[in-house]
């Protein structure tokens, strides 16, 4: 199955992507966790590093390089499930063009809805274990103790506001894009992490 897990910043893409992956057994390609890892490793360029702290959308043709290489691995070959991507019309038609070239199309697109109120606390209290990469919430969903924690440069406060507006400027369009294709599955995001997942499976039928 090839799926698209769409939502704003902090309605839970992540981790129901994590979740999905183990159900699915297919890997779960993070455009952030990507640009996070070369940042890392030092080798993203400082001005795409710059955007990503500032909150702002890495240029098109920077996300659909590393996810066209990162989709042409073997493991991706049975389906995939795409997080955080795409995130502009222009993406979403360059994901068309490359799936098309092998005769394949997004089966789902997964729209987690939260409203804005509940999105800030999210993001603002998230924490990521360094190690693992498990994600934690400080006060729905606490770390154990002994984590090594993180807590991501672009999860302060005015930094979320700046990321929800790139998502109602650029990335709400892509929804009415795979509207056309028939392949929109609405799921309600403002419950517990256990009854998202269950909504989400129910959507998928499985
Ligand atoms: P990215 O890493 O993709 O960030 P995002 O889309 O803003 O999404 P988040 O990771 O903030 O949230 P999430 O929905 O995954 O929520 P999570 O599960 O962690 O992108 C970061 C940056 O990279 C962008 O700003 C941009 O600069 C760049 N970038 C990436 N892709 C790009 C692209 N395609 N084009 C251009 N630029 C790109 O959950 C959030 C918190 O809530 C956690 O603490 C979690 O524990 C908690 N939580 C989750 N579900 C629940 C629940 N049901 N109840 C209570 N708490 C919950």
């Amino acid at each position: 199955m090839r799926l698209v897990f769409m939502g704003p910043p902090g309605a839970g893409k992540g981790t129901q992507a994590k979740i999905l992956r183990e159900k699915l057994a297919v890997p779960q390609v993070s455009t952030g966790d990507i640009l996070r890892a070369r940042k890392a490793a030092g080798t993203l360029p400082a001005e795409l590093a710059k955007i990503m702290a500032s909150g702002g959308l890495v240029p098109d043709q920077a996300v659909v390089e590393l996810v066209g290489e990162r989709l042409a691995e073997p493991d991706c070959t049975k389906g995939f499930l795409l997080d955080g991507f795409p995130r502009t019309v222009a993406q979403a038609d360059a994901l068309d063009k490359m799936l098309g070239a092998r005769d394949q199309k997004i089966d789902v697109a997964i729209v987690i809805q939260v409203p804005d109120e509940l999105l800030i606390e999210r993001a603002v209290l998230r924490r990521t274990d360094k190690r693992t990469g498990q994600i934690y919430h400080l006060k729905y969903n606490p770390p154990p103790p002994g984590a090594d924690l993180e807590h991501r440069p672009d999860d302060q406060e005015d930094v979320v506001r700046k990321r929800l507006r790139a998502y109602a400027d650029s990335t709400a369009a892509v929804i009415p894009h795979y509207e056309k294709q028939g392949v929109v599955r609405r799921v309600d995001g403002t419950k517990d992490v256990a009854s998202v997942t269950k909504a989400i499976f129910a959507a998928l039928g499985i």
